[in-house]
Order: structure tokens, then C-alpha cells, then sequence
């Protein structure tokens, strides 16, 4: 029986995948290649050194450890200029009619994401309170597809793993749920997120309903 949630971040409450697209675009763009939307489903989830990584390799481009460590500040920069000054207005919908339900009907809910800027987003957008645990990029090691962000946070809440459901758009996210034993809602598209328990284009699709179903 679920008796906890797990949540990604971006793409799932926020709707920064976009701001991590634009500002991985416009690095690439400043290096002279691109990158398509389909490539960027790869990024989803992904930490930030490992999606520099990839988007080096797109663009077969090569660069030393120091330049790597640049590129990715910069990146950075313009992302935080953008999510800074993000406003509730951006929680996607149904975001906090849902949280909002299922705290209600006594799950316990952690935030598991690869952002370590998970803070100032939570915080922008009011949606901290919502959390009993909170796991970032700051606190795990191994980057999704590997479980440890949602096996940290199912810790914290005191859960085994097959009493937690996590909410992911990411493919490399629900490949985390699924190794470490748990349901994955996907939050997206069923031809992309294909193993996942079920797939929702929005968390205003669903009810607490669909929980006990699980
Ligand atoms: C999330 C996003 C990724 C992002 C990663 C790290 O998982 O889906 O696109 O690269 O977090 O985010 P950060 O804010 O630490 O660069
Ligand atoms: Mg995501």
C-alpha cells in the first residue's frame, strides 16, 4: 500500500525544464551547434556536469576539466537569472490542488530531485511548506537513473520503497523509481516515459483516487 510521495521538481511541479532547455541551448549556441527536443529528453533528470557532458559530446566538442567547470557556471547564471525571478503563477497546474489533497488524506510527501537549486525555487513559488523531506543535488552522489535520491528521501520519511510512488517526466527518473523498487507516475508522455506504472500529461490529472489504485 503507497504511504508516500516522492516528487520530482522541474517538469513535474515547475515548469523550469524550460529555463534548463533555453539556457543549455543558448551555451551550445554559443559553442556554434544546437540541439534538438528529442535530445533534450536526455537532459531530463540529469544532473548538471552529466547533461554538459552529453551536450559536449552532440556538438563533438572537446574541452578540459577547468573549461567544463566554466561552461557549466555559466549555464548556470543565466538559469538562476531566470528561475529568480519565477512567481507562484509557475507551478504547473493542478500542483497544489493535488499536494494539497493528498497531505489531507495523510501521505507523507519528500521532494526528490537532481536540482541544486531546488531551494530558491521551492521558495519563489511557495511550495516548501508541502514537504516533509527535502533531497537535492546537494545531497545525493549518483545522478538518476540511479535510485539514490528517491532511496534517501523514502529513508528520511521512515517507508520501504514499494510503500512510495514517485512523479517524474524524466525517462532517466522513472528508470530510478523502478530500480529502487518503487511505483512511477509519469508526468508526460506515454511513448517517452514507457516504464512507468501509468503516464499523465499533469498533476491535475490525477486524484487521490489513483493512488489507492496502485
Ligand atoms: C533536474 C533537471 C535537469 C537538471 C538537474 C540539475 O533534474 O531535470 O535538467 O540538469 O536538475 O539541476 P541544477 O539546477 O542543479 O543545474
Ligand atoms: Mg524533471
Amino acid at each position: 500500500k503507497i504511504k508516500a510521495c516522492l516528487f520530482d521538481l522541474d517538469g513535474v511541479l515547475v515548469d523550469t525544464a524550460v529555463y534548463h532547455y533555453q539556457a543549455w541551448k543558448r551555451l551550445a549556441n554559443t559553442m556554434g551547434f544546437d540541439f534538438t527536443e528529442t535530445q533534450n529528453e536526455q537532459l531530463k533528470g540529469v544532473s548538471r556536469v552529466e547533461s554538459l557532458n552529453k551536450i559536449l559530446a552532440w556538438g563533438k566538442v572537446e574541452k578540459t576539466a577547468a573549461e567544463k567547470e566554466e561552461l557549466a557556471t555559466l549555464k548556470n547564471s543565466w538559469y538562476v537569472d531566470m528561475i529568480t525571478k519565477m512567481t507562484p503563477a509557475e507551478v504547473l497546474p493542478g500542483t497544489v490542488d493535488f499536494l494539497t489533497e493528498i497531505h489531507k488524506a495523510g501521505y507523507k510527501l519528500a521532494l526528490g530531485s537532481a536540482s541544486k537549486n531546488s531551494g530558491i525555487i521551492l521558495e519563489r513559488t511557495n511550495l516548501a511548506h508541502f514537504f516533509d523531506e527535502i533531497v537535492d543535488g546537494n545531497m545525493v552522489t549518483k545522478s538518476k537513473p540511479d535510485p539514490e535520491v528517491f532511496l534517501k528521501g523514502a529513508e528520511l520519511l521512515g517507508f520501504q520503497p514499494d510503500e512510495c510512488v514517485v512523479f517524474e517526466d524524466a525517462v532517466a527518473g522513472v528508470e530510478a523509481a523502478k530500480r529502487g523498487g518503487m511505483k512511477a507516475i509519469g508526468i508526460g508522455e506515454k511513448n517517452v516515459l514507457t516504464d512507468a506504472d501509468f503516464v499523465v500529461s499533469g498533476l491535475d490529472k490525477l486524484t487521490v483516487k489513483d493512488l489507492e489504485s496502485l
